[in-house]
C-alpha cells in the first residue's frame, strides 16, 4: 500500500482550489436513480468513495460514463435492486440507494453497513423514516429488505438529526404520494446541496437548511445538470494547515458560510482569517493559543474537523478540552498523535490537551478518513520525518492532497507500496 512521506517544519504559503465535496457529490451521484435520462455533474472530485459510488450505480444497471471530473449517470435502466455486501462494506454511504430503490422500484434488498472505525453508526432512523412512509422492512441474512407499492408522505420525526437519513428519508419522500415533514432534520450544507439538486429535478422541496423540512411527492423527476460545492472538510484541513505551520494559505473556492465554526475557532487561536466571497485566508501567529471545541451537528464544530483541529491544539500554549458528541469512538488518532509527543488524554468522549513546544516526526498509521488527515497535518508540522501508512482512508475523500500540499511549500510525497 502507497505511504505519504513528510519533512515537517516548512511554513506552507500560497493558494489553494477545493475539490468538489465528497459528501455531497455521493447522495447527488445516487439521486440520478430518481430520473430517467442523463444528468450530468461536475466538479466531481476524483476520489476512491467516488469509484465505489460508480461501481454501485453501474450494478444498479444505471448507465455511467466519466469524463475528468464530468460524470453522466442514467437511472432509467435501473433494473437491479440489490446492492451486495461487496459494495456496501466498501462504503457505508451506499445505503443512500436505499430510498430511490423503495421509491422507484417498489423494493430494495440493500446490505447492512455494520460498524465502522468511528462508531457503531447504526441505520436505525432511516429504516424506522422508510417504515412510516409505508416500506415494509426486514432485516434477514445481514441485509435491508424494503418494499411498498406506494410510498405514502408522512410526518417524520428524527431522533437524532442524522446526515444520510435526512438524505434517504428525502430521496424516498420526493416521489411518495402527498406531503411528508421531517422533523429534527439535519442542516448540513451538504443536505441543502442535495435538496437544491432534486429541486432542480422537480421535486416540491421547503426548509432545506432548517431543521423541518417539507416535501410535497411528485410523479417523476427530469435529469439536471449540476457543479457540486466545495468541499468544506477538505478547505478546512487546509485552513487549519495554515495556522498550524504559521503559514498563509488562500482558499480560492470555499464557502466561507459552510465554515464559521471553524473560522471562529481559527480566530479565538490566534490565526488571521479574512474572507472575501469565496476567498479564505488563513494567516497563521507564532503564537497558537488553546480553544476548547465541541463538536456538534451543522452549524456546530463538524466532528469530520476534529481530528484536525486537535492537531492545532497539541501545539497550542496551554490547556483545551475537545469532546466529541457525534460519533462515539473518533478518537483514533490519539494514540497515534501521542506516539509523535503529543500530551493528550482521554475520558470518555473527551480529550485533554495539553501543549507541547514541538511534536516529533515518526511511521503511523490511522483507520478512518480524517484521522490520517490529521497525522498528515501533525506530520507537516513536526520535528522530521513521518511516515503515514495506509494512505488508502485518505484516497477516500481528499484528492491530491499531497500534491496540494507540496504546492503550498510542504516536503511532502507519496512511495508506491
Ligand atoms: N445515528 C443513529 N441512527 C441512525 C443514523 C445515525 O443512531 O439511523 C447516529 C450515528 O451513529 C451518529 C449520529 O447519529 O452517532 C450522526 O450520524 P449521521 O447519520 O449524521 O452520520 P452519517 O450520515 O453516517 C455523515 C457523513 C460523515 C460525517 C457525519 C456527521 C456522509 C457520506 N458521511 O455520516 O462523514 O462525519 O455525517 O456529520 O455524508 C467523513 O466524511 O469522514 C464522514 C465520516
Amino acid at each position: 500500500m502507497d505511504k505519504i512521506v513528510i519533512q515537517g517544519g516548512r511554513p506552507l504559503k500560497g493558494e489553494v482550489r477545493i475539490s468538489g465535496a465528497k459528501n455531497a457529490a455521493l447522495p447527488i451521484l445516487i439521486s440520478s436513480l430518481l430520473t430517467d435520462g442523463w444528468n450530468t455533474y461536475s466538479n466531481v472530485p476524483d476520489l476512491r468513495d467516488i469509484q465505489s459510488t460508480k461501481l454501485l450505480l453501474s450494478s444498479l444497471g444505471a448507465g455511467v460514463e466519466s469524463d475528468g471530473d464530468r460524470i453522466k449517470i442514467n437511472g432509467g435502466g435501473m433494473c437491479n435492486h440489490e446492492a451486495s455486501y461487496d459494495l456496501v462494506r466498501k462504503m457505508r454511504a451506499s445505503i443512500l440507494v436505499l430510498g430511490p430503490l423503495v421509491a422507484r422500484l417498489k423494493k430494495a434488498r440493500v446490505s447492512l453497513p455494520g460498524g465502522c472505525a468511528i462508531g457503531a453508526r447504526p441505520i436505525n432512523l432511516h429504516l424506522k423514516g422508510l417504515a412510516q412512509l409505508g416500506a415494509a422492512i426486514e432485516l434477514k441474512h445481514g441485509y435491508v429488505e424494503a418494499s411498498a407499492d406506494h410510498l405514502k408522505g408522512n410526518e417524520i420525526y428524527l431522533d437524532i438529526p442524522t446526515v444520510t437519513g435526512t438524505e434517504n428519508l428525502m430521496m424516498a419522500a420526493v416521489l411518495a404520494k402527498g406531503v411528508t415533514v421531517l422533523r429534527n432534520a439535519a442542516r448540513e450544507p451538504e443536505v441543502v446541496a442535495l435538496a437544491d439538486v432534486l429541486i432542480k429535478m422537480g421535486a416540491k422541496i421547503e426548509g432545506a437548511g432548517t431543521s423541518v423540512m417539507t416535501i410535497e411527492g411528485v410523479s417523476s423527476l427530469k435529469p439536471v445538470s449540476v457543479s457540486i460545492i466545495p468541499d468544506r472538510i477538505e478547505a478546512g484541513t487546509f485552513m487549519v494547515s495554515a495556522a498550524l505551520t504559521r503559514g498563509d494559505i488562500t482558499i480560492l473556492n470555499g464557502e466561507p458560510d459552510h465554515l464559521e465554526a471553524l473560522i471562529h475557532k481559527l480566530r479565538l487561536s490566534g490565526a488571521q482569517v479574512t474572507v472575501e466571497d469565496k476567498s479564505i485566508r488563513v494567516q497563521g501567529s507564532n503564537e497558537i493559543a488553546s480553544v476548547d471545541v465541541k463538536t456538534l451537528p451543522y452549524p456546530g464544530f463538524p466532528t469530520d474537523m476534529q481530528a484536525q483541529f486537535m492537531v492545532l491544539m497539541c501545539v497550542a500554549r496551554g490547556f483545551s478540552v475537545i469532546s466529541e458528541t457525534i460519533f462515539e469512538n473518533r478518537f483514533i488518532h490519539v494514540s497515534e498523535l501521542k506516539r509523535m509527543g503529543a500530551d493528550i488524554k482521554i475520558s470518555g468522549n473527551t480529550a485533554m490537551i495539553t501543549g507541547v513546544p514541538a511534536l516529533s516526526g515518526a511511521p503511523v498509521m490511522a483507520t478512518d478518513l480524517r484521522a490520517s488527515a490529521s497525522l498528515i497535518l501533525a506530520g507537516l508540522v513536526a520535528v522530521g520525518t513521518s511516515e503515514i501508512n495506509r494512505v488508502y482512508h485518505l484516497d477516500r475523500g481528499y484528492e491530491s492532497i499531497e500534491k496540494k500540499f507540496a504546492n503550498l511549500g510542504a516536503a511532502i510525497k507519496r512511495v508506491k507500496g
